[in-house]
């Protein structure tokens, strides 16, 4: 099956077992808005508490905040997005579809990539043991015309893209004969700017403008309140406020399902430095942020880093955690050193001096920052994406099977009683009224044994006890892995403490800290 299919049946997989649906879909849906279901948000709601408490609660440096989404309208005319929150667009005029034009050199790149790494994999196959990747790259004509037109083709990109030469941008496209995925023809229109945020009317103020915008990042609420919860939290630089809220953006090209949203969610984290100290806590936080990933135990190999080519104008660094979704390595987080811009335009804009004392060396200055940002609904589908498997069995049967980590799972355990009689129900439901304080847990007593268990593999739950007449006999329960589907008995006394150890966010924090 190609990743292609793999993908789509993982959308409609979401959608048959309440994980996530088309937004208003009695009215035919809104395009790139979803809803999320009864255990689409119990995912999404580990996520968070993943990603909190593995901020807030383990970094005593970082507290939590939880501004609001309106803010006054000069906040993003001091951010820069009124004037250049912009996506370059370009229509093919034969398909009518519209694409970003960055993305579209972007891909472009990312193909000869890919054909150079397919040329080192038939280099390697070739010479086997005695194969220099390095000498093959560096002498290979294939690789090293490709790799010339990668850099010049990168080159005139960001000098396009800081120039604003949109004209420029247009022309490379040209230059590269990209054609349209869907028409197949070059027949490209000029590029225009598009600003992404969202606009609304405030109240009703005759006479007034009052226009105000939807946050396009959550970011913004941590700057202007920098000065409060520095105050109020006597927080010593170096220090963080974290965030996890909803962002809006008016996606031109939204495609991939829950990847490009209207409507998303953003984990972002600003950290408060003294200038000079960026860019070493840049490094520090791309490994803190990559090590958070990496202890899902999704695959190490799945992630890699990609630094920017165009820094924006403000930040001195930049990268980005990509992970390798089923349409390939995509942005996943990113980790911006955003030097003391934001929270200077605050002091500028607002009137009112942002600054920190510092009592070490009597010295005030704004602080730089650096900020790890991650959509929450990227990090959803980077753990769908990973976790769905359709695996035949040894005897032939097959099972769709959700391998999310067992601290996430939504559900976290069954309990079934064999057969609907006998005292096994009254039992099972025993069972599940103490565990319920603790774990989410699901009842099922309808159809087979084996059909229930494909239930809830579909739906990740990591355990499954079936209660049985011996259960009645001797105080024990089979309990059966969703990962290897061995089953063992073991006393109903000890299921507390065997499935907290499986499931306790302790065992994700201890890889991490
Ligand atoms: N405050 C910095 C900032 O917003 P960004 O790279 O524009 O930076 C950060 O966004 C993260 O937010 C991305 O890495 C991505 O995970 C998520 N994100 C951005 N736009 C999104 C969209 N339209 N839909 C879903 N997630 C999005």
């Amino acid at each position: 099956m190609t990743q292609e299919e793999v993908f789509k049946n993982l959308t409609a997989h979401c959608k048959e077992y309440g994980f996530i649906f088309q937004s208003s879909e009695i009215y035919d849906g809104l395009s790139a808005v979803y809803d999320y279901g009864q255990l689409g948000s119990e995912l999404k709601n580990n996520i968070k508490k993943y990603w909190w408490e593995a901020m807030v609660r383990l970094h005593e440096n970082i507290v939590g905040i939880d501004a609001a989404i309106f803010m006054h309208p000069r906040t993003w005319e001091a951010s820069g997005h009124v004037g250049a929150f912009n996506d370059p667009l370009i229509d093919n005029k034969d398909s009518k579809k519209r694409y970003r034009a960055d993305v579209l050199l972007e891909e472009y790149i990312a193909k000869l990539e890919e054909k150079n790494n397919k040329e080192v994999e038939k280099g390697r196959r070739k010479w086997g043991e005695s194969f220099n990747e390095e000498q093959f790259r560096a002498t290979n004509p294939n690789v090293l015309r490709n790799q010339a037109k990668i850099e010049d083709v990168k080159a005139k990109m960001v000098a396009a893209l800081n120039a604003n030469d949109l004209k420029a941008l247009r022309d490379l496209i040209i230059e590269c004969e990209i054609v349209c995925p869907i028409s197949g023809t070059k027949n490209w229109t000029d590029v225009r700017q598009f600003n992404l945020m969202f606009s609304t009317q405030l109240g009703n103020i005759s006479g007034e403008d009052g226009t105000i915008y939807l946050r396009p990042e959550t970011a913004q609420g941590i700057f202007v309140n920098f000065l409060n919860v520095q105050k109020t939290g006597r927080m010593k630089i170096p220090f963080g406020i974290a965030q996890i809220g909803k962002a809006f953006r008016n996606e031109i090209v939204a495609r991939q399902f829950i990847f490009r949203m209207r409507e998303f969610e953003q984990m972002e984290m600003q950290f408060f430095v003294k200038p000079g100290t960026e860019l070493e806590w840049f490094k520090a936080w791309k490994q803190t942020r990559l090590a958070w990933h990496k202890a899902l135990g999704l695959g190490d190999q799945k992630y890699r880093f990609h630094d920017h080519d165009k820094l924006a104008h403000y930040a001195n660094a930049a990268t980005d955690i990509e992970f390798e979704f089923p349409f390939g390595f995509k942005e996943l987080e990113g980790i911006h050193s955003r030097t003391n811009y934001d929270l200077s335009r605050h002091q500028e804009y607002s009137g009112r001096k942002i600054q920190y004392f510092d009592p070490e060396t009597n010295e005030s200055y704004v602080p730089y920052v650096i900020e790890t940002s991650i959509g929450l609904d990227r990090m959803f589908l980077a753990i769908m994406s990973s976790a769905y498997k359709e695996e035949t069995l040894e005897n032939g049967e097959t099972r769709v099977v959700l391998g999310i980590p067992a601290p996430l799972a939504p559900v976290k355990l069954a309990v079934l009683p064999l057969i609907k009689k006998d005292g096994l129900p009254e039992l099972a439901h025993k069972i599940m009224n103490e565990l319920k304080l603790e774990f989410n847990c699901q009842y099922d007593e309808k159809d087979s044994i084996g059909k229930r268990y494909r239930r809830q593999d579909a739906i990740g739950t990591p355990f499954c006890i079936t209660v049985d007449h011996q259960s009645l006999q001797d105080n024990t329960v089979t309990i059966r892995y969703r990962d290897t589907m061995t089953q063992e008995r073991i006393s109903i006394d000890s299921l507390h403490d065997l499935i907290s150890s499986k499931v306790d966010y302790k065992n994700l924090f201890a890889k991490i800290i």
